[in-house]
């Protein structure tokens, strides 16, 4: 590109002023053809290639990592009533379970579960729930005609297990909220009494 050479006067003039010429240096030069060669191979590279990541992918594996190392000790949870008191007594996995809740859960259900779109969970009157097993029955089926969505498909079975869980220990704290609704079931069973797994 351009070699350094001193300023020349041109020949023109305007209203008596005249002007130098005075090229833009080459690194200048450089550095705009660099950038305008760089930001093709950065769209061409994060817009269009399968080899790019985006921000969701990176969060999606550290999530995916997290989760395996969280349930590492874990394993997969049974999805039967002694896992669910087995849980519930829980601190560490209830508080999991609340996160689950509050990210995937409260929108209807409202973060102390007193209900908004979706029933009260904190009461002791439920319209599909009559065991403690119901209720990771409809986490998971859901209740398509009623608003209530399915949950197999976008939570692992021991988030499933966990959120469920976490909603029923809401019940040893009722909580005025929605109009209850549903029918009055018996306490769940005693953590105690039920075989372990
Ligand atoms: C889009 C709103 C919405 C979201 C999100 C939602 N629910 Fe619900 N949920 C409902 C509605 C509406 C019902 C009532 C269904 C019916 O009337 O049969 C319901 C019912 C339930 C029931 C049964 C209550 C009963 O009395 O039978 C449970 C348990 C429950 N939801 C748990 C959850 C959990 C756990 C999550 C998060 C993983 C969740 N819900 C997310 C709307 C929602």
């Amino acid at each position: 590109m351009s070699v350094h050479r001193e300023p020349q006067l041109l020949d023109h003039e305007y209203d008596g002023i005249r002007e130098y010429d005075n090229p833009t240096p080459g690194w200048w030069h450089a550095l705009f053809i660099g950038s305008v060669f760089f930001s093709a191979v950065y769209a061409a590279f994060w817009h269009s290639s399968p080899m790019s990541w985006s921000i969701h992918d990176s969060l999606m594996d550290e999530e995916q990592a997290y989760y395996g190392l969280l349930f590492r000790d874990l394993g997969e949870l049974k999805p039967d009533e002694a896992t669910m008191l087995r849980m519930m007594q829980d601190d560490k996995w209830m508080s999991f379970g609340a996160s689950v809740f509050r990210a995937n859960c409260a929108q209807c259900h409202k973060a102390d579960g007193t209900g908004e779109t979706g029933p009260n969970l904190t009461d002791d009157r439920w319209i599909n729930v009559k065991s403690l097993g119901d209720v990771y029955r409809v986490v998971t089926d859901g209740v398509a005609a009623k608003g209530m969505p399915v949950w197999k498909n976008r939570l692992g079975q021991n988030e499933r297990i966990l959120v469920a869980s976490y909603v029923a220990n809401l019940r040893s704290n009722p909580k005025p909220g929605r109009t209850p609704e549903g029918e009055v079931i018996p306490p769940w069973p005693k953590a105690s009494s039920a075989s372990s797994p």
